[in-house]
């Protein structure tokens, strides 16, 4: 179309007002920081609200009893809502993708009643509010194996929550890793039920000591990223009670004090309104004495389904509770008992978090302090794998160094993980580059290549004394689905992130390897990611391998700390890395239905005799360890008994180091088939050289148990079971001792 004064040569009046476009923005930029500071922040300490501390449960309960007696239908209703108001999502949209930054989020605040708000922080590699410490991402610290190591993070996350007014962590994220290429693996802890357990009660443990209370997510079977909004996930029961679901009721039974929904569908139903899940086994079969909420905004698709089913606060806005629910009771679709069972839920458990003493004071400048920076170092240290040295050419001597070559664009970039919901933003990243130039100091030269170009690589290479070659992934590869598109059929693209269905580095990153590992022999490769890399097309050819992960704030200080020997690596992994993709269980990102099997990683592995490139629980040291054999508390065990392992460890070479002690579990043959093995307990030790310690650890009977879906019971067989005490899931690794149980 032609615009007026076309003919004269001149603008148009569209052109004129193009200038506009940027001002505009600017504008609506400056608008939202104005409304956010203005956003009022609400108190959430306990010493803010007026109820008795340290009272008992009897106690607690008369003082709900009292209160709801006091509460109209609308206040009750009021606890079942988010606060996100009307201009939430222009609000997210902002500070995600301008500010980078996420804003409070509240519900459920009645000061008139001295009822506190949920305070939302995400997670779970620190706290997604404002500018906070961003530790190693969750599977990284998975990979320590160290409970005691992620209650101390947990902590530092919880004072950090505190200190900005959160007081409802939402970063226990426990999926199973059922396929590694699952864009969130990097919020969860690894593939085992037990491992996964383990690491999450240690986390929230430690969280909900400093009275915020801790959401677990996403309940349930939320493992598949790209068609989360609506895939439809079918197993059968024992997959589902002893495969997908151990680790949260592990967590229930620590006292955690609330569940997200997931989005996806469980048998044809969407999460948010299953009653099966909610009410059934979560309330029912386990006892959860907290509240659920919904994963967010599109968490739910209707108003009287969910409440019925057992769903209680709809977060971050009111969509379909709020005055929905009201209309529901009036017209009378909905019995106004359910609205107070579940407000009574969410009162209760906000007043169990604020009748607490802190335990200590939360001023804001606790956020990103020393120690905390200090704690993110020493976790990344922990959690870094070693895979490959040869030679051994690992670690470098750097009085040996003069020239350091390091090669890839990811060593100098902020490269903290995913960008979307767990994205953590901490005032100073130390990039790989940086960690490695302030480790070596003048003495050492260090030269960066960003490994664009072979023959640039090849010559810097070869003029280097080592080669650090730093590949894998960033936010753009794996992640959060963070498009709007929530219907079936494959879009064009995720907006960033998603699930991988390559596991490969790019060919690019591959050439550069090649490149540089032809050029000089001493090259290492520390991979960058949140999940399983393949590497069958170089693994072989290079002598040294670290999976870094995405290390966190001080990640290139951990990195450099532990190539050059200040550390020895200890960490394991916590899922099993394939060298043929095909022996991974069925995996489609945009599926509308989903099988998920009984078997997946390890024992999968173990179920089809593959041979994996890396196995599950696996990790080289830069000593060694000798383990002694391991003592049993006792040889026969009742079938509501325990057993203690104590198992002797010797540092028997040169450096300080820490040894994982893994034990796994067979089966009797009582016709009922079960894997062939199952983690079952491990524990970490550190030793000095030529040190002789003990890992304890300790087997309940009953968590032997197999699910009989016909019983809906948990039925521990008695029988010869056989216990595989090492230091990887790998046979060779572990050593056999026969028990009986029952
Ligand atoms: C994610 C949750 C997250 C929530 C709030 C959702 O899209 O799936 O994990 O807690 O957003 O940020």
């Amino acid at each position: 179309m032609v615009g007026p004064g076309a003919g004269s040569g001149e603008p148009s009046v569209m052109i004129h007002l193009l200038w506009l476009v940027p001002l505009l923005l600017v504008a609506l930029y400056a608008a939202l920081r104005v409304y956010n500071r203005g956003y009022r922040r609400i108190d959430v300490s306990p010493a803010a609200y007026p109820w008795p501390k340290g009272i008992d449960d009897g106690e607690l309960d008369g003082i709900v009893d009292e209160l709801m007696g006091r509460m109209s239908l609308a206040d009750r209703v009021h606890q079942l809502s988010g606060d996100g108001g009307e201009l939430l999502l222009l609000r997210l949209g902002m500070h995600i993708y301008v500010m980078e930054r996420f804003p409070h989020m509240y519900a459920g605040h009645d000061p008139d009643h001295g009822i506190p708000p949920i305070s939302f922080g995400d997670g779970p590699r620190g706290i997604v509010v404002g500018e906070a410490s961003a530790f190693p991402v969750a599977i990284a610290r998975g990979a320590s194996w160290d409970r005691e190591l992620e209650g101390r993070v947990g902590d530092a996350i919880a004072v950090e929550a505190r200190a900005l007014g959160i007081n409802y962590f939402g970063g226990l994220c426990i999926n199973l890793l059922r396929h590694p290429g699952w864009g969130r693996a990097q919020e969860s802890y690894g593939e085992d039920p037990w491992h996964l357990g383990e690491m999450g009660v240690a986390l929230l443990t430690a969280v909900q000591r400093h009275n915020v209370m801790v959401c677990a997510k996403h309940f349930a079977l939320n493992s598949i990223e790209n068609s989360r909004f609506f895939v439809d996930v079918q197993l059968d029961d024992r997959t589902l009670h002893e495969v997908y679901l151990p680790h949260f009721r592990r967590c229930v039974d620590a006292g955690l004090a609330s569940v997200m929904s997931a989005y996806n569908k469980v048998r044809g139903q969407w999460c948010g309104h299953s009653e099966l899940l909610l009410e059934r086994i979560l309330r029912g079969q386990w006892g959860f004495e907290g509240f659920v909420s919904c994963d967010w905004v599109w968490g739910l698709h209707g108003t009287v389904d969910p409440a019925v089913a057992g769903m209680d606060v709809e977060m971050p806005r009111t969509r379909h509770y709020g005055k929905r629910l009201l209309r529901a009771v009036r017209d009378g679709r909905l019995d106004p008992t359910v609205i107070e069972r579940n407000a009574r839920r969410v009162v209760r458990t906000k007043l169990r978090f604020v009748t607490r003493e802190d335990p200590e004071s939360y001023p804001v400048e606790r956020v990103e302090c020393d120690e905390h920076r200090a704690l993110a170092r020493e976790a990344a240290e922990a959690s870094m794998v070693l895979l490959r040295n040869e030679g051994p050419l690992l670690p470098l001597d750097p009085a040996k160094l003069r020239r350091l070559a390091v090669i890839g664009e990811l060593a100098r970039e902020r490269n903290l993980g995913d960008r979307g919901s767990s994205m953590v933003s901490p005032r100073r990243v130390v990039t790989i580059l940086d960690g490695i130039r302030d480790r070596l100091g003048d003495g050492v030269e260090v030269v960066f290549e960003d490994g664009r170009d072979a023959d640039a690589v090849r010559r810097v290479a070869g003029e280097s004394d080592a080669v650090l070659a730093v590949a894998g992934l960033r936010a753009g590869d794996e992640g959060e689905n963070l498009s709007s598109r929530r219907k079936p059929g494959k879009p064009a693209r995720v907006s960033r992130g998603g699930d991988r269905t390559d596991l490969a580095l790019r060919s690019s990153e591959v050439a550069t390897i090649l490149a540089a590992a032809g050029a000089n022999p001493r090259t290492v490769v520390a991979l960058v990611g949140g999940s399983a890399i393949t590497m069958e097309a170089w693994r072989e050819l290079v002598p040294a391998i670290v999976m870094a992960w995405y290390p966190g704030m001080e990640g290139g200080a951990a990195l450099a700390r532990l190539l050059f020997g200040d550390v020895s690596p200890s960490g394991k992994l916590p899922f099993t890395i394939p060298a043929d993709p095909a022996r991974l269980p069925p995996f489609d990102p945009w599926a509308e239905r989903a099988e998920y099997g009984y078997y997946h990683g390890y024992t999968l592995v173990d179920r089809e005799g593959s041979e994996p490139a890396y196995r599950f629980g696996f990790g080289l040291s830069y000593t060694t360890f000798e383990l002694g054999p391991p003592a049993l508390s006792a040889e026969v065990i009742p079938t509501d008994g325990d057993l203690q392992i104590t198992v002797p460890v010797t540092n028997t070479g040169e450096r300080a180091g820490a040894e994982v002690i893994q034990v796994y579990v067979s089966f009797p043959d009582v016709g009922v088939e079960r894997p062939e093995k199952l983690l079952r307990a491990f524990g970490k030790v550190h030793l000095e050289p030529g040190e002789t310690g003990e890992a304890t650890l300790g087997i309940l009977a009953k968590d032997l148990a197999r699910y009989e879906p016909e019983g809906e019971r948990w039925v521990v067989d008695p029988g010869e079971y056989t216990l595989s005490v090492g230091t990887s899931s790998a046979e060779e690794a572990l050593v056999r001792l026969p028990i009986q149980i029952g």
